[in-house]
């Protein structure tokens, strides 16, 4: 009877401890899954900045931080410290975003493309991938269906948004060969079982499916070919759900990569030769594996040039093991010193690629309190909606309103449950003391609910208009946005 009760009490602790270790099973499962294709989505961001390694982002570091940076709604990124210096060095770097031509585009999609306007505005080129292939594999869209959706849904409202179709290039998947060529080229790097730990694939994925996660990849990699730009940093702003396609590409990238760059312990830096098919001959690596010396001293040499021209004397090469070690280098001249790497890469014959950089937005809550979602109108405002249709869907819209008038004047509205003051922040006021003075006034009661829906209503109807306007200044003339491999 005791072992019983013991057993039980030990069971318990153990999931409690569980629990405690790998966190609470939730909708993504044990093993803590994102879905890009799925309909759920976690808004523990905190949780998933922890699981999946992601940095917060440093709102003191950004130059000219957009209403999305000031309020916190771009929470995290992967190496973006690498495109702030680009943008403060004025060096060259490229931008990255991808579109599914597949229902309407929504004010959710528009905040991906305030980031790239944003990076455009600092000197980023922009490529933006229609991914109909993806939408042919995932969606069941024809190609002539994604390209009419993409074109009539997206880019005219990408154009009303402001992008500059001067660096702006759009380019469809199915379209770009190069993309395709890199994607199967990725796809040496990986396996069947990474792809069911990362995406939850099994022996019933359709092929197509398994093979639209390679050619996002192939989207995120290729401006950095020689015919897209070149060696620069790429940067991917996207929501969450998307990390698992950057989680993917980045490992791909560093296993093409030829030089591995490593903190050692001590301090310093040790760069290794990462030994591939592809280069083990310049490499020195014979075919029966053994080393042949001259051809290794010949690699040692000029990555020894490398290293001395950025100015370190005190290398310690080890050409039998492939290592270089560089006590006196830090983690900040790690960059430039994997960038020369890289062209040297390039010069021998390697891809010579960079892993991307990205960011990372919340979502706005859906109109009626859950995910916002093309296939349910109600949960959010479409880019042309008239203002009759906005307007029913704010005043139904979930609200922090308190039961009674009496009661919301004693008590407040409550903005983290309000649709209306959220829409405010996300979207339609750029303001922030205007923004923070609408909060007050909510918080202690002297605004309601229904004055806060008309509040709402007022600023989402001339920011609609505007879109509409913008949009008809542009019809008929978006192909200025396309690139010449679109047509
Ligand atoms: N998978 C993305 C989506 O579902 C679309 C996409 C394709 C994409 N290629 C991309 C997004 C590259 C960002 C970067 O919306």
């Amino acid at each position: 009877m005791n072992t019983v009760i013991e057993l039980t009490v030990f069971i318990c602790l153990y999931h409690r401890w569980f629990d405690w270790v790998y966190g609470k099973p939730d909708v993504m499962g044990t093993d803590y899954r994102i879905d890009p294709w799925s309909s759920q989505q976690s808004t523990d961001y905190q949780r998933l900045i922890q699981k999946f390694g992601l940095e917060p982002v440093d709102l003191s570091s950004i130059p000219g931080p957009s209403a999305l940076h000031r309020r916190g709604i771009i929470f995290a990124h992967r190496d973006l410290d690498i495109i702030l210096n680009s943008i403060k060095n004025k060096t060259n770097f490229g931008v990255l975003t991808g579109l599914m031509p597949s229902g309407k585009m929504h004010l959710g999609h528009s905040m991906v493309i305030e980031q790239v306007k944003w990076f455009q505005e600092h000197g980023g080129d922009v490529n933006v991938a229609v991914a109909d292939l993806e939408a042919l594999a995932t969606r069941s869209k024809s190609l002539s269906e994604g390209r009419k959706t993409a074109m009539e849904e997206y880019i005219i409202n990408y154009a009303a948004l402001g992008l500059n179709p001067n660096s702006t290039n759009v380019y469809f998947q199915s379209k770009r060969p190069q993309v395709q060529r890199l994607a199967f080229t990725l796809g040496r790097k990986t396996n069947l079982s990474e792809f069911e730990s990362i995406y939850g694939f099994q022996g019933e994925t359709n092929l197509a499916h398994v093979q639209a996660p390679l050619i996002q990849a192939g989207d995120i990699m290729h401006p950095q070919l020689e015919e897209f730009g070149g060696l620069r940093p790429i940067v991917v702003p996207v929501g969450v759900d998307q990390d698992p396609h950057l989680r993917l590409t980045r490992g791909l990238a560093s296993k093409t990569n030829w030089f591995n760059i490593k903190d050692r312990k001590k301090g310093g830096l040790n760069v290794a030769l990462s030994i591939q098919d592809e280069n083990a001959k310049v490499f020195g690596v014979s075919p029966n594996g053994s080393l042949m010396t001259e051809s290794r001293n010949i690699i040692f040499d000029k990555i020894k040039s490398i290293i001395s021209q950025l100015g370190f004397a005190d290398i310690f090469p080890n050409p039998k093991h492939g290592t270089i070690e560089i006590p006196g280098a830090t983690s900040k001249e790690k960059f430039v010193l994997r960038n020369e790497l890289l062209k040297l890469e390039r010069e021998l014959g390697g891809m010579g690629l960079m892993p991307p950089c990205s960011t990372y937005h919340r979502f706005a809550v859906g109109m009626t309190g859950d995910k916002m979602s093309s296939s349910k109108p109600e949960t959010t405002i479409f880019m042309d909606d008239s203002i009759n249709e906005m307007s029913k869907k704010v005043k139904r819209a979930h609200s922090g309103g308190q039961a009674t008038v009496e009661e919301h004047r004693r008590l407040g509205g409550d903005c983290s449950k309000d649709v209306a003051f959220q829409y405010l922040e996300f979207f339609f006021t750029t303001d922030d003391k205007e923004l923070e003075e609408i909060r007050k006034d909510y918080e202690n009661g002297r605004i309601l609910a229904g004055e806060m829906k008309q509040i709402c209503i007022d600023k989402a109807t001339i920011w609609l208009n505007d879109l509409s306007e913008k949009r008809d200044e542009w019809s008929g003339r978006i192909d200025e946005f396309l690139s010449n491999d679109a047509f």
